[in-house]
């Protein structure tokens, strides 16, 4: 016992020397799991800024409708899919939380069996600071209507910009951050990995994201549940993950002309649905999944049942420093 923990002291004494011998090592530092999202997390329930035809209730509400149940071992949050609305009713009831603490550089790995799946649907796992957009806004999942794009995005204030050449397997639609100069849209990643987005990625069990924030770059990761590249760490849940293992990244924004001090502060992890909105409402005349008819309000307002998939089912959220 005696010679671990020393021989830990010297590893440690070792990686302040050479910080760089130990690029991509973290040890665990939060575990969210089933009832922890009770406590690390708290329900919004301010309306939606980007505009969504969604309620998002407290945590009392939500766990009165059951709308957000919490297991041993998952946690779900769901939309109300039984009520009729009309035009006067504020919108559908959902869920949004945002996580107590906050992060900066850090890994952070969500295990999700089934996501919010259906015409209408908006759903996102990111991370964003205090003042939008000064302090930066990380999508790590996203997208909308069950169809394209299935995106990672960058949204900072001006003077972010991202290369065109990068170490990712998706690809980039776009490269100037600055929400100011993008309509909100940022700097995306999209990306073409089967089963990483809406009813493929439900159907096949769901799958792990993870991003990679440091001081230099900023690194989006996907494996689908069932992919025999997903690394033992991020399968397992370990105590410590190495990323120099993971291989190339679904996203790589790299600080190469952004200055990551200044455009990213410490952020809250926020998992969220709403529907139409910004997003879902203008791609609502064009999705497939969607009657391509009608509003998209109007849609959510008269299509109670439509809701039964919305839902997220999370394994765990972990992070790691
Ligand atoms: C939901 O998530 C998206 C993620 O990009 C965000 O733009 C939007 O503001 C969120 N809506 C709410 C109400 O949190
Ligand atoms: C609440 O939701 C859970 C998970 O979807 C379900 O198993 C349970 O039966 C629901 N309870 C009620 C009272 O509807
Ligand atoms: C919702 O309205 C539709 C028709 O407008 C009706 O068929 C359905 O039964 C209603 N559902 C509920 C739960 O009231
Ligand atoms: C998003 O994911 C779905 C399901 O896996 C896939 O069909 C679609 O092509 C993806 N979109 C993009 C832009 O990669
Ligand atoms: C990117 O990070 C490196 C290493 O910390 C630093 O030397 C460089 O100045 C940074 N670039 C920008 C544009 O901030």
């Amino acid at each position: 016992m005696i010679h671990f923990v020393l021989l830990l002291v010297s590893i440690y004494s070792v990686a302040n020397l050479f910080p760089s011998c130990l690029a991509g090592h973290y040890n665990a530092a939060d575990t969210y799991v089933g009832k922890d999202f009770l406590t690390g997390f708290t329900h919004f329930s301010d309306p939606d800024p980007t505009h969504g035809r969604v309620n998002y209730v407290d945590q009392a509400t939500a766990l009165r409708l059951n709308l957000t149940v919490a297991t041993a071992d998952s946690l779900i949050m769901r939309a109300d899919y039984t009520t009729n609305l009309t035009s006067k009713d504020p919108g559908r009831n959902a869920v949004r939380i945002e996580s107590v603490k906050s992060y900066t550089t850090h890994v952070i790995i969500f295990d999700i069996n089934h996501m919010p799946q259906g015409c209408a649907t908006w759903p996102a796992a990111w991370e964003v600071g205090g003042k939008w957009p000064d302090e930066g806004e990380v999508d790590i999942l996203e997208g909308v209507n069950d169809n394209i794009p299935n995106q990672s995005t960058l949204h900072t204030n001006a003077g972010c910009t991202m290369p065109s050449t990068r170490q990712q397997t998706g690809t980039s639609t776009g490269t100037d951050c600055n929400v100011a100069t993008t309509g909100n849209s940022g700097c995306g990643v999209v990306s073409n990995k089967p089963n990483i987005y809406g009813k493929a990625f439900n159907s096949n069990g769901g799958g792990w994201y993870a991003m990679e924030r440091t001081s230099t770059f900023i690194n989006v990761y996907f494996w689908a549940r069932n992919d025999a590249s997903v690394p033992t760490d991020v399968k397992t849940g370990g105590n410590t993950v190495d990323t120099s293992a993971w291989g190339t990244p679904v996203a790589n924004f790299p600080n190469t002309s952004c200055d990551f001090a200044s455009h990213f502060k410490a952020h809250k992890i926020i998992i969220n649905l709403t529907f139409c909105g910004d997003w879902a409402g203008s791609s609502f005349a064009t999705a497939e999944v969607c009657p391509r008819i009608g509003s998209c309000d109007d849609y959510v307002d008269k299509n109670p049942g439509a809701f039964q998939n919305a839902y997220w089912d999370i394994a765990s959220v972990r992070t790691y420093t």
